[in-house]
């Protein structure tokens, strides 16, 4: 069955997980990738017309956040494009408490083509396939703000819900939040990465200060390390981020992944027991 649906970001955490969730229901979508044909690139908008061309919905992620400068605009580019070329709807991923990607949200919203909002909680895949795989790795993880409660979800069940909400257009006009099922903190989820992959897993609380030092430090890029601090500062501390909400359960008519479920079956990947070559 062909639905023409683009996935933007078909090969990231939660967009190649879309694409596997439409195939399973028989659906073969385009993927958004700088490597796919046609390709599409957020910084080269000649890219973007043959990559929407003849889509009738879009699954969009935005690298690598909303909340960074540049986001809005291109967002806005292409929603505007979108609707001039004959996109009937859009499925946005956006994150949940993040004022820069509300504005992201509005833009979609108010453009007058349908739409879904996918708000999520932090990705469990933050830890095996993101920023906080290194700490893992190396058996020291340093964190700051350690005691915050966070409803971290599970990739595999935003991609179940986009692909169900990209499908069925009862969900259109509607913000779904997705959350995992119970609040833990980044302590509650090293001791369970560490009882799931057999290891020994050191946990320093440290100040945002030293955090940001750290990441100087180490050398990673600037922009990356001002999204990391925004993300710590602005996004883990509204108190808004830190409710479970129950709509995997109401769309997908399931229970939402539990964290230890997600660390059980990512450990028997082998992931986390690499060896440190630091
Ligand atoms: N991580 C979290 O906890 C969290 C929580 C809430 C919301 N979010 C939101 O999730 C979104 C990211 O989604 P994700 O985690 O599924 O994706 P991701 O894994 O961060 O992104 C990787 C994808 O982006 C693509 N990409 C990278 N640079 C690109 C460019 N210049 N042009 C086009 N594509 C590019 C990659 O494709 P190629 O490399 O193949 O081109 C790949 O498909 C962000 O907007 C963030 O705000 C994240």
């Amino acid at each position: 069955m062909k639905k023409n649906i683009l996935v933007i970001g078909g090969t990231g955490k939660t967009g190649r997980r879309v694409v596997e969730q439409l195939q399973k229901k028989g659906v073969e979508p385009r993927i958004g990738s700088r490597n796919a044909s046609p390709s599409f690139d957020w910084d080269n908008k000649d890219t973007w017309v043959e990559a929407l061309n003849g889509i009738e919905k879009m699954y969009v992620t935005y690298y690598p956040d909303l909340a960074v400068p540049g986001a809005k605009e291109a967002i806005e580019s292409l929603t505007h494009l979108s609707i001039e070329l004959g996109v009937k709807k859009i499925v946005l991923l956006s994150g949940k408490g993040e004022m820069e990607a509300e504005a992201c949200e509005k833009i979609v919203i108010d453009s007058g083509i349908n739409y879904t909002i996918v708000r999520a909680s932090w990705f469990n895949q933050n830890w095996s396939e993101s920023f906080f795989l290194d700490p893992i790795i190396s058996g020291e993880v340093a964190l700051p703000m350690s005691d915050v409660l966070i409803p971290f979800v599970d990739a595999n069940d935003i991609a179940e819900v986009a692909a169900t909400v990209l499908l069925d257009d009862s969900y259109n006009g509607e913000v779904v939040e997705v959350t995992g099922p119970e609040l833990i903190n980044f302590k509650d989820a090293v001791e369970m990465i560490a009882k799931a992959s057999n290891r020994s897993l050191n946990f320093h609380d440290i100040t945002l200060k030293q955090y940001i030092m750290g990441m100087k430090q180490l050398q990673i890029p600037s922009d990356v390390v001002w999204l990391i601090e925004y993300l710590f500062n602005h996004v883990l501390t509204n108190p808004n981020n830190q409710l479970v909400i129950n709509d995997v359960q109401r769309i997908l008519g399931r229970k939402a992944k539990p964290f230890s479920e997600y660390a059980k079956t990512t450990a028997s990947t082998g992931i986390w027991n690499q060896v440190n070559i630091n």
